[in-house]
């Protein structure tokens, strides 16, 4: 473990993605989403990091490429991701192989509830190698997952 993975005296990165169609968030679908912009989500993500003795970085792209190579990048440099891959939930699984190779806290996050949506919004590709997943929490999740972030990172710390 490095030291920004949460092993010495440097502050922890957690970094924030988020996949297809979320940079458009306050305008799309707001009944299902909120009327929140994407800025708004990041700023409270960006406080509640601050406040859990985080740093976050995060980024937002409609590509699926952008999103591999930034978990690429995370290895080894990041104690965390908090992921919103957006419809990529549902059928990449270049993010499953890729958050795979990554050693961190791994965190799905989803604004909606997907699992009482559509049918082909039940089955999340990059669940089974996340620590834990976040849904239908709206706005709130942000905070929750950077708490989680908190408490999953001072478990390995203390677990032998
Ligand atoms: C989403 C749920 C996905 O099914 C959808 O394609 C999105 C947003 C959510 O945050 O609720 O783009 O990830």
């Amino acid at each position: 473990m490095n030291a920004e993975q949460g092993g010495g005296g440097s502050v922890p990165v957690v970094l924030l993605l988020h996949g297809p169609n979320l940079n458009l968030l306050g305008e799309r679908e707001p009944e299902v989403y909120g009327r929140a912009t994407l800025g708004d989500h990041v700023a409270a993500a960006t406080a509640a990091a601050g406040a859990a003795g985080l740093a976050l970085e995060h980024l937002q792209s409609n590509a699926e490429a952008d999103l591999v190579a930034a978990i690429h990048g995370a290895r080894g440099r990041c104690a965390a991701v908090v992921i919103n891959p957006g419809a990529l939930t549902h059928y990449a699984w270049s993010l499953h192989d890729a958050l795979a190779t990554f050693d961190g806290v791994k965190i799905e996050l989803h604004l909606s509830n997907p699992n009482r949506r559509e049918a082909w919004r039940h089955t999340s590709v990059v669940a089974p190698v996340v620590d834990a997943s976040l849904v239908g929490l709206g706005a709130d999740g942000y905070p929750m997952a950077l708490d989680a972030v908190r408490r999953l990172l001072a478990r390995r710390s203390t677990t032998p």
